[in-house]
């Protein structure tokens, strides 16, 4: 193990005020208790990684508690919770398991905003040794660390005295963080949470990071021998599993540094994770950025899920049987898997019915039928004459406007009622058609259509 003491300053320094305050009543309550509390897990690294002098925005932080020795300490990580629920008034608190972890969350505190500290009890068995040597000390914060997912992640900062600023740092993350390196502490990690395929990928694209060989070869591994039918439930459903991989799909693709993450989820062949048959072959990634396109096009607003809408492109290239069921897996929201169980019907419609179509009234009537996100997805996988009618409807035939609106009928004379849409629709029939332009034409037309008695 490598121990190396940082100046407590540092880590000052790097936090809002704030936080560094909560940190040290924090750890003036577990000391009082006789524990060690210890920052751990994304925190440590961000704050490692970050500019000196920088400030580190941290929403979501990971404290353990260790180094005890009675059994009763066992819900320690509650207890301090309570302990800093009671120092600060209004933090809403969770508690997971049985008597492990404890959740402590603010939303839009005046003092310390929006913050989620989560806060466990080091797992481990009790050991017959004083609490004071530190060998035994460190050895069940080192178990609660070698759980985790990769070297960089694994990393724990002290907070309390004494050696408060102590980095223990048993599995060379320190040096994974300096050379920029993804790498897990076991073999088998992947098997144990195919999950954290993504949690790699996500990583090494966010930080620019490299997967380190060793470990690709277990993604590799890992995938070649059908991890992920775990996930889609054919070995006994395991609908946590689904959650999360959910969740890492959400957290990719709702971030900027989308696209690469994705190449590197199809080259690792990681998308079989979604479905054993999913690949970003070129026709699949020309697709998708087709896609991404239209909608910052036609929903600037974002008022869709964008990181959703991606991931139903790629459901919609699997075949139609399995796109429902990959939806339903993945717990998508319901209109999104209705949108995929009918997307088929939908294309076909639409590919069937617009050869035969002339009329621009009729193709906007067989367009209305379908909402923005079902017409960018056929668009994106269907014929190019297909495409630009689909195109042309959403950028102009929707938008086109009849030259006279109700207000005006009315003052022609005809009264607000039933016949009032009929002529209304009547109107922008033949408006699309080019049989009416301008006011006139549209008076004489409704004058021959709907004579006033
Ligand atoms: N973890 C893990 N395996 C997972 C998920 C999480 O080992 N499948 C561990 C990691 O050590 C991680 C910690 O749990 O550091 C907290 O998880 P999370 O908050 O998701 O990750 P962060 O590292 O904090 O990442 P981020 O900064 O993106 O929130």
């Amino acid at each position: 193990p490598a121990y190396c003491t940082l100046p407590i300053s540092r880590l000052r320094d790097r936090l809002t005020p704030p936080l560094w305050k909560l940190l040290q009543k924090a750890s003036r309550q577990a000391e009082k208790r006789g524990w060690h509390l210890y920052l751990v897990g994304g925190a440590v690294r961000d704050l490692l990684l970050a500019d000196r002098q920088k400030q580190v925005l941290l929403e979501d932080i990971d404290l353990v508690v260790d180094g005890f020795h009675k059994s009763a300490d066992v819900g320690a990580g509650v207890e301090l919770a309570k302990a800093l629920q009671t120092i600060y008034a209004g933090g809403r608190l969770e508690v997971h398991g049985q008597f492990q972890t404890a959740a402590l969350l603010w939303h839009k505190n005046p003092d310390l905003g929006s913050l989620w500290i989560d806060i466990a009890t080091a797992r481990t068995e009790f050991y017959p040794y004083p609490a004071a040597n530190p060998e035994v000390e460190a050895s069940s914060i080192r178990q609660d660390l070698y759980r985790r997912d990769f070297t960089i992640n694994a990393l724990a900062m002290r907070l309390t005295n004494p050696r408060v600023g102590e980095l223990l740092d048993f599995f060379g993350g320190l040096l994974d963080l300096q050379s920029q390196q993804i790498r897990v502490l076991h073999a088998n990690s992947f098997i144990e949470d195919p999950t954290r395929i993504y949690r790699a990928v996500r990583f090494a694209v966010r930080l620019g990071f490299e997967i380190e060989p060793q470990t690709e070869s277990y993604i590799r591994y890992a995938i070649a021998s059908g991890i992920y039918e775990q996930i889609q439930g054919k070995n006994g459903r395991a609908p946590a599993l689904e959650t999360r991989l959910k969740s890492e799909l959400k957290y990719i693709l709702q971030a900027p540094y989308w696209k690469p993450a994705l190449q590197l989820l199809a080259n690792l062949e990681a998308l079989r994770c979604i479905h054993p048959s999913l690949e970003l072959d070129e026709n699949l990634w020309w697709q998708v950025r087709l896609f991404d396109r239209c909608l910052q096009k036609f929903d600037p607003q974002k008022t869709l899920e964008h990181w959703q809408m991606r991931l139903e492109v790629l459901i919609a290239y699997l075949a139609p049987e399995f796109r429902g069921k990959v939806a339903n897996n993945l717990q998508l929201s319901a209109d999104s898997i209705e949108r995929l169980q009918n997307l088929d019907k939908a294309e076909t419609n639409i590919t069937k019915t617009l050869s035969a179509l002339e009329l621009k009234s009729e193709i906007v009537q067989l367009m209305r039928q379908y909402n923005l996100p079902t017409l960018i997805l056929i668009a994106v996988k269907t014929s190019r004459p297909i495409r630009q009618k689909i195109w042309r409807y959403l950028t102009e035939w929707n938008y086109i406007k009849t030259p006279l609106n109700g207000n005006d009928l009315k003052a022609l004379g005809y009264k607000p009622g039933k016949q009032f849409k009929e002529i209304l629709d009547t109107l922008l029939t033949a408006t699309l058609d080019g049989k009416i332009d301008n006011r006139e034409s549209a008076e004489a037309f409704i004058a021959e259509h709907f004579p006033l008695t």
